[in-house]
């Protein structure tokens, strides 16, 4: 089930089924991008409506060049093109025009494409020895936290998939930026493990995405939500959140933010100072804390700088108003 065998699980997605695998953001749920039977299976394991579209990961090309992406994207802007020659490999997804190799089902019908160069060593491994792209969201059940372990993918979907490659924890923790060249100027669709400032620096300002831009399912009011209820909070504010809360409550925040917080009537849930360091450790937490039975988490909110500004779009959706239905 769960294992290190990379010509296994090449096998297993060449014949159609499915295999979790590790990247360094979150581990995905992979099939053949190209087979429409695969990327309805995907949507069926998950429970994620068919009209969000699975994210194409690619191995690099030649001496760590960007791969050729010819047949999976067409009409490749010059300035995506000089930022994947910068950010890929690496925690960045490119939403593009669709090419022809792409299954319909992959794109959920739509004419754009999402596409990102993996540089976890066992994702390349792995895409390499398939040899195609690879359809992958994050592993995980749809709205639910994503998964940083192989431990995280056979608690969630262990049962619905063939096998689970097992590449420790990832190391940035938080899914990859995206950002839509598919209609002139770039946009950002969803902050991730690439900080906007290093995206900026080589494409210029990012525009935020308006009512035309393409829908993404990870940018839904609630989403990477665990079963506690979440309040996100500024961290001058924990204490008051602290003090409304009713049931067993815990604080996620930066360690530091506790020696300022004495006798708080609530579970402490310590993570690192740095934001590297919280984004890769925010959702193995908000999974502890689940286990551990808590009914409110009152997570402070990071500073919107580097990687603090996807650990608070998360923390802001998984505080958001959930779909009961
Ligand atoms: O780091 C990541 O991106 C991870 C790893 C496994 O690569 N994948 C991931 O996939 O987070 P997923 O499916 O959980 O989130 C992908 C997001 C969704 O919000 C989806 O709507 C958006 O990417 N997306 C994919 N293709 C798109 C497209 N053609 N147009 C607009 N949004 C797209
Ligand atoms: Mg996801």
């Amino acid at each position: 089930m769960k294992g290190t065998d990379v010509a296994k699980a090449a096998s297993i997605l060449a014949r159609g089924g499915l295999v979790a695998f590790p990247t360094e953001t979150v581990y995905g749920l992979g099939g053949d991008a190209a087979s429409e039977a695969a990327a309805a299976k995907i949507f069926a394991v998950k429970g994620r409506p068919r009209a969000h579209p699975l994210i194409v990961h690619l191995a690099p090309g030649d001496h760590g060049r960007p791969p050729r992406l010819d047949g999976w994207a067409r009409e490749i802007p010059e300035l995506a093109k000089r930022l994947v020659a910068v950010a890929w490999p690496g925690p960045l997804t490119v939403i593009l025009k669709r090419g022809p190799r792409v299954a319909l089902a992959t794109t959920g019908g739509a004419d754009t494409v999402g596409v990102r160069v993996p540089s976890h060593p066992l994702a390349q491994e792995l895409l390499r020895a398939f040899g195609s792209g690879v359809a992958a969201p994050s592993a995980n059940r749809f709205g639910g936290v994503s998964p940083t372990t192989a431990e995280h993918v056979v608690h969630d979907l262990g049962s619905e998939i063939d096998y689970v490659l097992d590449g420790g924890a990832c190391s940035v923790g938080v899914e990859s930026t995206i950002v839509d060249f598919s209609r002139g100027m770039p946009v950002l669709l969803r902050p991730g493990g690439m900080a906007r400032s290093a995206i900026e620096a080589i494409v210029g300002p990012l525009a935020l995405a308006d009512a035309g831009a393409p829908a993404a399912p990870g940018t839904l009011a609630s989403h990477y939500a665990p079963r506690a209820v979440v309040i996100a909070v500024d961290l001058q504010d924990v204490p008051s959140a602290v003090a409304a809360a009713r049931g067993t409550v815990a604080v996620l925040a930066p360690e530091s933010a506790f020696l300022l917080w004495v006798d708080l009537p609530a579970l402490a849930y310590r993570l690192p100072d740095d934001l590297d360091g919280m984004a890769r450790n925010l959702y193995a937490a908000l999974r502890d804390l689940d286990a551990q039975g808590v009914d409110v988490v009152i997570a402070a909110l990071p500073p919107a700088i580097g990687l603090g500004e996807a650990v608070g779009d998360r923390l802001r959706r998984a505080a958001g108003p959930r779909d009961k239905s």
